[in-house]
Formats: C-alpha cells, sequence, structure tokens
C-alpha cells in the first residue's frame, strides 16, 4: 500500500481529486465506485473544480453506486442514493442514468445484487474504487468479521456502524439496521483503490489496516495483498 499524508484534509481533498483524475485521465471509461460517507465529500469538490477548467472529464465514466441502506422509501433524505447525487452526480453533471444502483426498493435483494456483480463483471471490473474507512475497519458496509471472497449482498450493520452513521442522521434510532453493499470481492479485484482516511478517530483502525494482521476481523486489512492501493491520509489520521 503506497501511504500519502497530508497536511489536514483539505489537502486530502486536493491529493485524493488529483490521483482520481489522473486515473480517469488514463482511462475514461473507466469503471468507478464511489463512497459516500463524509471523508469524499472534499475529494469530489475539488473534482467538481477540476472539471470547471477542464482537468477532469468524467463523461465516459460507468459509475457504480458502493452501499445502500435498507427499508428506506426512494424519497427518504437518509439514503446513500441521494447522498451520491448531492455530492457526486450533481457537482459534475452527471446524469442518475448513468449509474449501477443498488436498489434496495425490491422484493428480491438478492436478484439485485446478482445483477450488480454481473454488471461489474461485463465492465471488466472496477478500474477504480473511491473508499473510506469505517471506525471498524470496514469498507462499504463489508462489516467484521468478513471474508475476502464475499460478493454483493444484503448485511446487517454492527452496532459501531450503527453508531458511526448515527452523526450523519440525528440518532442511533435514524440508522436503518440493514444494508445491501457492494462485496470485498469485486471491491478487492479492482485495478486500483483509493482510500482515503481523515481524522484522529482513524488513526488506531488506520495503524491497524495498514500494518496489523490481514484478517476478515478488520475488513480493510485485505487491502495489504492488493498490488495497488493508494492510502491517502490526513496527518490527524496517522500515528
Ligand atoms: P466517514 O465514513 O467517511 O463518514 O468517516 C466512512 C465509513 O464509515 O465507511
Amino acid at each position: 500500500m503506497k501511504l500519502i499524508v497530508t497536511k489536514n484534509y483539505a489537502a486530502l481533498s486536493q491529493e485524493a481529486a488529483l490521483q482520481i483524475a489522473i486515473a480517469v485521465e488514463a482511462k475514461p471509461s473507466a469503471a468507478i465506485v464511489v463512497a459516500t460517507g463524509n471523508t469524499p465529500v472534499g475529494a469530489y469538490e475539488q473534482l467538481a473544480a477540476l472539471k470547471a477548467i477542464g482537468q477532469f472529464d468524467p463523461a465516459k465514466l460507468t459509475i457504480f453506486q458502493l452501499d445502500e441502506y435498507l427499508g428506506l422509501a426512494a424519497d427518504d433524505k437518509r439514503t446513500l442514493w441521494g447522498w451520491m447525487e448531492r455530492a457526486f452526480l450533481t457537482p459534475l453533471g452527471l446524469s442518475p442514468q448513468k449509474v449501477v444502483r443498488l436498489n434496495t426498493d425490491t422484493a428480491d435483494a438478492e436478484a439485485t445484487c446478482r445483477a450488480y456483480d454481473s454488471a461489474v463483471q461485463a465492465a471488466g471490473g472496477f478500474d477504480l474504487c473511491i473508499l473510506g474507512l469505517g471506525p471498524n475497519g470496514h469498507l462499504a458496509f463489508n462489516e467484521p468479521p468478513v471474508e475476502a471472497t464475499s460478493d454483493t449482498r444484503v448485511v446487517t450493520l454492527t452496532e459501531e456502524s450503527i453508531e458511526s452513521n448515527s452523526l450523519y442522521w440525528g440518532g442511533r434510532d435514524q440508522v436503518p439496521p440493514q444494508a445491501m453493499t457492494a462485496g470485498l470481492r469485486p471491491l478487492l479485484a479492482a485495478k486500483l483503490v483509493i482510500l482515503l482516511v481523515s481524522g484522529a478517530k482513524k488513526r488506531d483502525i488506520l495503524r491497524r489496516v495498514m500494518s496489523g494482521p490481514v484478517t476478515g476481523a478488520v475488513p480493510a486489512s485485505f487491502l495489504q495483498l492488493h498490488a495497488n492501493v493508494i492510502v491517502i491520509a490526513d496527518k490527524d489520521a496517522v500515528a
């Protein structure tokens, strides 16, 4: 894993946007999966700024949703789809039509997951994963313990994820207990993973991810086995 340490969150966002723009310039039709959560929001703003000056062109990308809560109405403000629209698609002027979604508003979640994994395969796998890091080491909602070969599926959130997600929505009772998540199998098969980590709260888990044992108890530790990972972390997140 290559580690880039930045002086603060603003610099992390700039560096992340730069690395994403470089990857997309090398392959404008890349298949990319983009995280929600607070950490990548600044990077997406920077990407919109790069697009405005002609240094980033997302028009040919195939974009995949990373995860979604189960059991929310389509117009519920807590959907991660809504977050993805607000933080990524709208600032970059991208049509929702372009996105391979994890639509949880379905009677057959298993079929949605299989269709998603087939779409990833049809795209030749992910070229780029833009990921955040959960306080419990999760990637997307691949909660510990997890196998590296896990496919896209429905999961039950851990207490730690419910706690961390409660900060977004104003209380633990506002966090749906289940979600659909891209599996570790397609994520770990990506050609490039960019992992964004910010803040002292993530310091201990980032240390375990990067230099602890490779174990399903810390899902992101599987990235140690991946040939092409860039971790971009601000100083506060690095021990
Ligand atoms: P955060 O979430 O970017 O809001 O810290 C990361 C995650 O839980 O995966």
